[in-house]
């Protein structure tokens, strides 16, 4: 009878384990997915604050846009360059940039997971998509050339494989990973 007891006792043990950390363990996701989504919409508002407001204000008073800025005392860094050194500076988060036909093959999708979420964001229907991928949370945001020299720039590039991009054209996505 002890014994039985005592086997209840630990069975209910278990089962209450069961119970708190199985809602805590999806919890604990969905804040990974919102953490993810939190870090890409501000990293989205800041390189659009740059684009619009600090590039295109920079090139009316000579300063451009240069990918090797670090070079050029009239250049500045790119958007894409922009959302790379932000991530340089994020602890704990891997920031990027995907191309559907990407300049360089470090930003095209690094898996099949990823290149699933680039296609359904090409789509148009989502702006923003969210994902695991063998342990880590992916999230994506939609990147529109936003003003005609996302286009030109990209057309004109010795390394681009495309070149007819328009304004409003889908490029790729802004790109989080958070382990
Ligand atoms: C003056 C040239 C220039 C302009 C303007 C420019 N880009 Fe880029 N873009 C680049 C270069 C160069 C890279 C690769 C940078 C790297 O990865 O270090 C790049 C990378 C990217 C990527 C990653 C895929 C790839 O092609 O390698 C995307 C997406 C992208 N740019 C979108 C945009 C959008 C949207 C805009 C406008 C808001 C824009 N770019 C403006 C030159 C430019």
């Amino acid at each position: 009878m002890r014994r039985l007891t005592a086997i209840g006792k630990v069975f209910g043990t278990l089962m209450i384990g069961f119970l708190l950390i199985l809602p805590a363990g999806q919890a604990a996701d969905m804040d990974k997915g919102k953490a993810v989504e939190m870090v890409l919409n501000t990293v989205k508002a800041a390189r659009t604050v740059f684009v619009k407001g600090v590039l295109a204000d920079a090139k009316k008073g000579g300063i451009k846009g240069n990918e090797d800025w670090v070079k050029d005392d009239h250049g500045i860094m790119l958007p894409a360059q922009f959302v790379k050194e932000i991530g340089k500076e994020i602890r704990g988060f891997e920031l990027g940039l995907l191309g559907t036909d990407p300049l360089y093959a470090s930003n095209a999708a690094k898996s099949d997971k990823e290149k699933e979420m680039l296609a359904a964001l090409a789509g148009g229907k989502q702006k923003v998509i969210t994902g695991e991928d063998g342990g880590k949370t992916i999230g994506m945001s939609a990147d529109f050339a936003i003003v005609e020299s996302c286009a030109s720039c990209h057309n004109e590039h010795p390394k681009t494989t495309k070149k007819d991009w328009k304004k409003g054209d889908f490029m790729g996505a802004i790109v989080v990973r958070m382990k």
